[in-house]
């Protein structure tokens, strides 16, 4: 199924509301087939075309701004296609160690993120998981690193015993989550006392207050709580144009209004609605990086 075949983006304006469900008119229930549905859609538009092999990344990505401290000191070569999205791995690990950790990363979408962190450093082991089967495939037949394993799964019920790893990472993903307590609930149970939750997101002020609430009230304290706003929206204004570009190469789809409407929203390239509702303070991208202290109390 195309992509805009699940998500009808007429209405999409002011329909920036709560949740990513209210934002594209789905009701909770339905979101995550919806949410599968675009993927697989994006997933089937990329191995139709001649991108596959590059495009291992579906987040926003990351770009160090004048005044703003980072928290990564390294450079990434300006020719590096995915250089915003790994530079946000980076700056998501922060002075975290993965070196001998196991590691997991909740909606890994196509693996990027556990290649990178495979190619920069030693950890015992990587796994992936994802609501999307597509994703997943493509995981699976694109990182050979036998350290990557990859599963099918839903991030509000981990198939992974309790204290089974030491990080993980969740990036520009749990704004999907119809109940984000079941995932925090989740991430604690998984992680073993000590370990640390790398969590990164675009949500709105208060979903950031809430995430802080309770996960401070269910076994975590706050290691790092950053706005990476102004870092997001200038990696967008410097790629989501080349990226609408690479993504439209096919004619077809370059005459589609309603794709174009979808990868615009996808990709929120400067002066869309999307990248506007950002500028303007009604959503936030931030870093929070938390420390398990204790086994989650709700379980
Ligand atoms: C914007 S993409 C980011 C992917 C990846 N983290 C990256 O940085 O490239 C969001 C991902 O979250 C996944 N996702 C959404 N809801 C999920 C759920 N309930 N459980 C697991 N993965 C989910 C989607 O399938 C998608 O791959």
């Amino acid at each position: 199924m195309n992509s805009h075949d699940a998500i009808p983006p007429a209405g999409l304006r002011d329909r920036l509301g709560d949740r990513l469900g209210d934002r594209l008119g789905v009701a909770p229930a339905q979101l995550k087939s919806r949410v599968i549905d675009f993927y697989n859609g994006l997933n089937t538009y990329l191995s139709d075309g001649s991108l596959d092999g590059y495009v291992q990344f579906f987040n926003w990505g990351y770009l160090p701004v004048e005044g703003r401290p980072d928290d990564w000191s390294g450079s990434l070569p300006a020719a590096m296609l995915d250089r915003h999205a790994v530079r946000l791995v980076l700056e998501l690990l922060g002075p975290l160690g993965v070196d001998g950790l196991d590691v997991l990363d909740v909606g890994c979408g196509r693996g990027g993120t556990l290649a990178a962190l495979a190619a920069r450093f030693s950890p015992r082991s990587l796994t992936g998981v994802d609501i999307n089967p597509t994703s997943i495939a493509h995981c699976r037949q694109a990182h050979a690193d036998p350290r990557l394993r990859f599963f099918q799964g839903d991030a509000e019920d981990l198939a992974f015993g309790d204290g089974t790893f030491d990080l993980v990472t969740n990036i520009e993903s749990s704004n999907a989550y119809p109940d984000i307590d079941r995932f925090y609930r989740e991430v604690n149970r998984v992680l073993r006392v000590g370990g640390h939750f790398a969590y990164t997101d675009l949500l709105q002020p208060a979903q950031f207050a809430h995430a802080r609430d309770f996960l401070t009230t269910n076994g975590f304290v706050i290691a790092a709580d950053r706005d990476i706003t102004a870092n997001v929206l200038a990696a967008r204004r410097e790629a989501a144009q080349v990226q609408l570009r690479a993504f439209n190469a096919q004619e077809a789809d370059a005459a589609d209004p309603t794709r174009a409407a979808l990868m615009s929203y996808f990709l929120a390239p400067e002066g869309s609605e999307f990248f506007d509702s950002i500028e303007d303070g009604r959503f936030e991208y931030r870093i929070l990086r938390l420390r398990k202290v204790a086994n989650c109390i709700e379980l």
